[in-house]
């Protein structure tokens, strides 16, 4: 079976309501979302706080498609087996949080998870060709990684081309994450991406019990994006 890049829209909790994250997973895929990213931040990798393994459990239940945890924390290491038993499909490492991303990938993939490698604006992708057969997606951060809502990089487009050239046939994604909206979209899918991150593009506008606002933005994000 061939593997599909078809675009698709990954829908960040982050932008979704704190106080109801299993409604809102649950009304986000009602309205087509196949995956559900979450994002966890630590206060030190990243200048902002969110959640752990613990809320990852407590949420897997209600997610039916591909738990995207994408982990914005130094170390990485000691708790990659607390992520996994969680119930985490992908689990995604920068390769600034340590010294040993080659081990950290090895140790997502020997718990048995697809493992992501996550690349911040401001770092070049040397060391990719050294780590493409162990990765399953890489997620490039067209943001600075700890915030919702900031505006999206466009010097990362050459990123994103350089990337998709070097994956070439392999079968992994490559995912952009921050200020994907209705305006940026087309540019990360036009450069090769096929997995886009979108949180407050998705949950504006919208909540758990009035979610059509939450399909509607999926829709027209994947539209101008295909278009
Ligand atoms: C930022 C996070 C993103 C964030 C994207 O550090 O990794 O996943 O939720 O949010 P938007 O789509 O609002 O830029
Ligand atoms: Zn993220």
């Amino acid at each position: 079976m061939t593997f599909d890049r078809s675009p698709i829209i990954n829908p960040s909790i982050l932008a979704a309501d704190f106080a109801n994250f299993g409604a809102e997973c649950r009304a986000v895929q009602d309205q087509g979302a196949q995956w559900i990213h979450v994002d966890v931040m630590d206060g030190h990798f990243v200048p902002n706080i969110t959640f752990g393994p613990a809320m990852c459990a407590a949420l897997r239940p209600h997610i039916r498609g591909i738990m995207d945890v994408h982990l914005m924390i130094a170390p990485v290491d000691p708790y990659i087996s607390a992520f996994a038993d969680a119930g985490a499909d992908i689990i995604t490492a920068h390769i600034e949080a340590g010294p040993h991303i080659h081990r950290t990938l090895q140790a997502i993939r020997i718990a048995g998870k697809k493992a992501g490698l996550a690349i911040n604006p401001g770092t070049g992708i040397e060391a990719v060709p050294q780590l493409l057969d162990m990765i399953d997606l890489i997620c490039v951060m067209t943001v600075n990684p700890g915030f919702g809502g900031q505006k999206f990089l466009h010097s990362q487009l050459t990123k994103i081309r350089d990337l998709r050239s070097l994956i070439g046939d392999r079968p992994i994604h490559l995912e952009v994450d921050g200020g994907v909206t209705q305006d940026t979209a087309a540019a990360v899918v036009a450069a090769g991406a096929d997995v886009l991150v979108a949180g407050s593009g998705i949950f504006k506008g919208g909540s758990a019990d009035n979610p059509a606002p939450y399909g509607d933005n999926m829709r027209a994000l994947l539209s101008v994006a295909t278009n």
